[in-house]
């Protein structure tokens, strides 16, 4: 069973394994959820490309979507079988494209059908059925509404809910707008944990920082981070820590990097290009000076034809080597424990 005190957010475009491998060399215990993946692909597509990891993901969570509950069984298992931690259904994606399939947050109008879905994932599979939602969609955003959700898709099996703490207008804003514009309400989310102690309740939305995190953990189970955490990587490098009580030396950004370039060579040599590893550094730099010069060359230089993984360690080097130093002569990088004698 994954411990979910912090989780990632699963993220169409940056979870991908790339991004989960650098993630998890900055913390080992945070949960990682992959990409949501329609469960159609899954059964029908190129399963091996689409459900790849690397070993040193674990815990990491499947995100399927999907509304079909035979459908979805058969990927839960393959997505068991080929060793994810969880399987997590998406019923909070507002995109046209996934109201059309019928699934996503239009599913919360249809508790029985995504009750179906968990009943048939958990005769599927061992692993914890998990479901990912909003606290309400269009004008059944109530809280009657939320509980009658809840009790409907916990009589199926799922005991732990990830609530997306605003709820999802179906029409008229896009993606983006309903992870921005509709209010996020943390009382209804802590509300709900209350009322159903035995359920595992992890709220997303909006949650910038490790302290913001610490302060939800006092009214529910786990906290899930999405783009805070891309905004800025090294937010979770102090998560084992302070939320795990690991007691392992905090690693510093050349390290990390160091055993990315590491990952980058294996990666390069099955064909994986370049622009596609790098991409994901931007957020490794956040808030340095020379954050700008080192993203460029994540991104432009990254494409040329000679670019090889030795520019990660060059491009940190030099933005390294311009931090201005304190009065006692060590770099900026000291206040934060990156400081290494010699
Ligand atoms: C670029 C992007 C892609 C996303 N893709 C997914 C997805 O595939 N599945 C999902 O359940 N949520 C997806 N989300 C929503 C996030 O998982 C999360 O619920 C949302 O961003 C709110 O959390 P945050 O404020 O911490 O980012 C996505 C969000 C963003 C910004």
């Amino acid at each position: 069973m994954p411990n979910r005190r912090l989780s990632v957010a699963p993220m169409m475009d940056y979870t991908d394994r790339h991004a989960r491998y650098l993630l998890r060399l900055i913390s080992r215990h945070t949960l990682l959820y992959t990409e949501m993946v329609t469960a159609a692909a899954v059964v029908h597509g190129d399963t091996a490309r689409l459900l790849a990891f690397d070993a040193a993901e674990h815990p990491v969570a499947l995100q399927l979507g999907g509304a079909d509950a035979g459908e979805m069984a058969r990927a839960a298992r393959i997505g068991a079988e080929v060793g994810y931690d969880e399987i997590n259904l998406n019923i909070g994606c507002p995109s046209d494209r996934v109201q059309s399939g019928r699934f996503g947050a239009c599913l919360m109008a249809e508790p029985d059908t995504v009750a179906q879905c968990v009943r048939a994932m958990r005769a599927e599979t061992e692993v914890p059925v998990t479901v990912k939602t909003r606290i309400g969609i269009d004008h059944q955003d109530s809280y009657e509404a939320l509980r009658a959700f809840v009790d409907t898709v916990a009589a199926a099996g799922c005991e732990t809910f990830v609530i997306h703490a605003r709820k999802a207008w179906l029409q008229g804003l896009s993606p983006k707008q309903n992870r921005e514009i509709p209010p996020l309400d943390y009382p209804r989310v802590h509300r709900l944990k209350r009322d159903y102690p035995e359920l595992e309740i992890i709220i997303n939305g909006g949650i910038r920082s490790l302290a913001e995190a610490e302060r939800e953990l006092g009214h529910v189970d786990g906290v899930m981070i999405g783009r805070a955490v891309f905004d800025d990587l090294w937010l979770l490098a102090e998560a084992d820590r302070r939320l795990y009580a690991a007691t392992d030396a905090l690693p510093t950004r050349r390290e990390v990097l160091q055993a990315y370039v590491e990952y980058c060579e294996r990666e390069l040599a099955r064909g994986t290009r370049m622009p596609h590893l790098t991409r994901h550094l931007m957020g490794l730099v956040q808030g340095l000076p020379g954050a700008r010069r080192f993203r460029r060359h994540m991104s432009e230089d990254a494409r040329r034809p000679d670019a090889g993984p030795g520019l990660l360690l060059d491009a940190w080097d030099e933005l390294e080597a311009e931090l201005p130093t304190t009065p006692s002569g060590m770099c900026a990088l000291a206040a934060e424990g990156e400081f290494r004698a010699g």
